[in-house]
């Protein structure tokens, strides 16, 4: 049987960290608030102007070189984001420049804080069908460059990041490698978590800008009462199709949004807090970033060691959620 088993991450962050404290004085809000609602206390903030593609590429070079692998040898590059370089082209193109990865297609996925997990899916799908053996997915972002510093409800939650991860192709009857992955979407819902700007129906404009129509909108509390439901799900679903039961899940490494999104995900599976991976505290939330990011440094800590069990739990604007299982 052929796996994608998981060969080398890496992770790669702007010099910049902004603190709450820092916060207050741009925005009305307190630590004290933001650590209560959310659980976040700093993040990283990228220069203005900065590429997503810088970042996305020197997470892949470190992922490359964990596994031990020549960027030239990839199939496919896969770049999670929504906040890439430019509208067009992809990031992933930049990232595939950058990196000399001559043989590779290079395509972005646009599912938001998904991004990850919809390219481990189709990283999956690539190796299991003979088309690939040696895939990069990467979560990158620089949300920072679509944040309205002078909306509080948003400002506060986002940070910049990437992360990375290589899957290569293994012929093997051990249980190892990507076990389940499980991606949905509802496109009915996507008004609540969206950037109405600089689209086809809204190109930008003189009037497009005053209006701040470039920056995220979000409506806070249904994004938090839909993303509690379909984290859970996800994370049922994802363990389910993996064959894996809570009590061999080793490590749950959630897409870092809130603090309280992940503390019902972790209830609704009954996991100690030390199978649960926090950094959301230092990060904020780096969307399709957030997840390679954490399992980059839950594997740098020897939180998840080779033969342990990890199950990654992501939602995201459109909205998308899913989940996938991991033995590495
Ligand atoms: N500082 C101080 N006060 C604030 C701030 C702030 N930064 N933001 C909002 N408030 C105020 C509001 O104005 C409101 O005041 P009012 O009662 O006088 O009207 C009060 O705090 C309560 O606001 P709520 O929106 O009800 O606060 P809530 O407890 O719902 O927390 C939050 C808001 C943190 C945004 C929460 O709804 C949430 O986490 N939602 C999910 C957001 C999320 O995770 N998005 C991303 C997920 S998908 C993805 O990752 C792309």
């Amino acid at each position: 049987m052929i796996r994608s088993v998981l060969a080398g991450t890496g992770r790669a962050l702007p010099e910049t960290i902004i603190s709450n404290y820092d916060l207050e004085k741009i925005v009305d809000t307190s630590d004290e608030w933001i650590v209560t609602r959310t659980g976040i206390r700093t993040r990283f903030v990228a220069k203005t102007g900065s590429a997503t593609s810088d970042l996305c590429a020197q997470a892949g070079k470190i992922a490359l070189e964990r596994a031990n692998l020549s960027a030239d040898e990839l199939d496919f590059i896969i770049v999670g984001t929504v906040t890439g370089d430019m509208k067009f082209p992809s990031t992933a193109v930049y990232v595939q420049s950058k990196l000399g990865a001559k043989k590779a297609t290079a395509f972005d996925i646009a599912a938001a804080c998904t991004g990850f997990i919809y390219g481990m899916d189709l990283a999956d799908s690539f190796i299991r069908t003979g088309k690939a053996t040696k895939v990069l997915v990467i979560g990158g972002e620089i949300l920072t460059s679509m944040l309205d510093w002078e909306d509080r409800a948003t400002a506060v939650l986002f940070g910049d990041g990437a992360g990375a991860a290589v899957f290569v192709a293994e012929e093997t009857e051990e249980k190892v490698g990507i076990l389940s992955t499980y991606s949905k979407s509802d496109g009915t819902l996507a008004h609540l978590l969206y950037c109405p700007g600089c689209g086809s129906i809204n190109p930008p404009s003189v009037q497009s800008i005053a209006r701040r129509d470039h920056y995220i909108k979000m409506s806070g509390n249904e994004v938090f009462k839909h993303a509690v439901r379909m984290m859970r799900d996800s994370a049922v679903i994802g363990l389910e199709r993996a064959g894996i039961t809570m009590e061999e899940l080793d490590l749950l490494i959630p897409h870092q949004a809130n603090i309280r999104i992940i503390e019902a995900t972790q209830e609704r599976l009954k996991l100690p807090n030390e199978k649960v991976y926090v950094n959301l505290d230092r990060y904020g939330n780096t969307s399709a970033a957030s997840i390679p990011i954490a399992l980059d440094e839950a594997i740098e800590l020897g939180k998840l060691k080779k033969g342990m069990t990890a199950l990654f739990v992501a939602f995201g604007g459109g909205f998308t959620w899913g989940s996938a299982c991991l033995r590495y």
